[in-house]
């Protein structure tokens, strides 16, 4: 057999996390709440494609030479001049690393820092492209809840007195893939005191944070970091188009050098054309201008789909209410399986679909909720899709009474 060659992190019995999300429906009334993908009608191609242009008249053709590890400096000195106003990170591009995507960068830094066996955190319900990358290092998890105000941080430091080797704890703290949650200032700064006590390294995995709707971003987590414990990271994935590829960190001293190294042994470097192209737009256009835009159509989207959930929605049902972001979180009663549900009557009957909460566990041990993704559906579709979806739970939890 030729997987007996493959080394153990393959483990061809348990899929990727990122696998089977999504179930094709072509059926024509069919409305996907699965996909969290950006709105590609809000995509500036006409500026991006300007920009690809500006960058090579601007270099010719030392543009597709090789270029450095850490890539364009002059991107990362204005991504760090971002993360400062906006973040309150006071870093500079020395601490910047640019990455195929966020996705690379939590790799790289699971690499860096796992070995086989070795015990992190995640928060749950955590982002599965985050689990997919960890499982490739064979780590111990340890899951720990959120509330509405963020992670559990009791919780937590229980975990972290009865497993003090824990190295590693990744959390998305604006506006949370699955749940839309947003971890209040206060626990930012507690967490950053627990990872000094308990000697772990924090990713702070913050894609959504410019997609506020209500109140401004908050502080970083990083901006709580004396020691060099919290490796920051964002994207331009959700606020430009996720086919640049173009993620950055940030890190701190022996840190930031271990990743670098993680990053040239992967691919040298990548992407160089395009993070020109990134400065390009960025020099001739408004970024900030741009991201209100967005802001405006993903909050309407947003409102929908809460409107949604308080009309049609049964009351043995609770929901999140996001204040950014793309998702919101919902939690059927104790017992109900979202993913049998899903197959079995929501999407071959009311033609819905959503990514169901076993995904999102690192253990796929609770089913019981399902993540609802507004960002590619106008409101008026949206509230057709929350009718039929509130309409088919309704029925499900009836049967289950009726069963009982
Ligand atoms: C929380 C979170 N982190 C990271 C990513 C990876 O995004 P990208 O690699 O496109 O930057 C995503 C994408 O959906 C995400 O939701």
């Amino acid at each position: 057999m030729m997987t007996d060659i493959f080394a153990t992190r393959v483990n061809p019995d348990r899929p990727s996390a990122l696998s089977g999300l999504f179930i094709n429906d072509t059926d024509p009334s069919a409305v996907s709440f699965a996909a969290g993908s950006p709105n590609e009608s809000l995509f500036p191609v006409a500026a991006m494609k300007r920009a690809f242009s500006d960058a090579i008249d601007d270099k010719g053709p030392h543009l597709f030479q090789y270029q450095s590890v850490a890539g364009n400096d002059s991107l990362r000195a204005k991504l760090a001049a971002r993360i400062g106003k906006w973040g309150n990170v006071h870093t500079t591009a020395a601490n910047i690393l640019l990455t195929v995507g966020g996705q690379q960068a939590i790799d790289l830094v699971a690499k860096a820092v796992l070995n086989p066996g070795d015990d992190i955190v995640v928060e749950t319900p955590a982002y599965v492209g985050a689990l997919a990358a960890f499982d490739i290092y064979e780590p111990n998890y340890h899951a720990v809840g959120l509330e509405p105000d963020g992670l559990d941080l009791n919780a937590l430091e229980d975990t972290l007195k009865r497993h003090p080797g824990i190295k590693l704890l990744y959390t998305v703290p604006d506006f949370h893939n699955p749940t839309g949650i947003t971890m209040s200032v206060t626990k930012r700064e507690a967490l950053v005191n627990l990872a000094n006590k308990y000697d772990f390294i924090i990713i702070e995995d913050s894609p959504y944070r410019d997609l506020d709707y209500v109140a401004s971003p908050l502080p970083a987590i990083k901006s709580f970091d004396t020691q060099g414990r919290v490796v920051f990271i964002s994207s331009m994935s959700k606020i430009l188009m996720p086919e640049l590829r173009t993620g950055w960190l940030v890190a701190d001293g022996e840190l930031f050098d271990a990743i670098f190294k993680m990053r040239q042994a992967a691919d040298l470097e990548a992407c160089g054309v395009i993070h020109a192209a990134i400065d390009a737009y960025m020099t001739h256009n408004d970024l900030d201008a741009h991201v209100t835009v967005l802001k405006d159509h993903y909050k309407r989207q947003c409102a929908a789909m809460i409107t949604g959930l308080e009309d049609y929605f049964p009351d043995e049902v609770t929901f999140t209410r996001p204040t950014g972001g793309f998702f919101d979180w919902v939690t059927l009663p104790e017992g109900i399986d979202a993913g049998k549900l899903l197959l079995s009557d929501i999407q071959p009957h009311a033609h819905i679909n959503y990514v169901p909460a076993t995904n999102f566990y690192p253990y796929r041990d609770v089913h019981n909720g399902m993540r609802l993704c507004f960002s590619g559906l106008t409101p008026a579709v949206i509230d057709d899709g929350m009718h039929r979806l509130g309409d088919a739970v309704k029925s499900a939890l009836h049967d289950v009474e009726a069963l009982k």
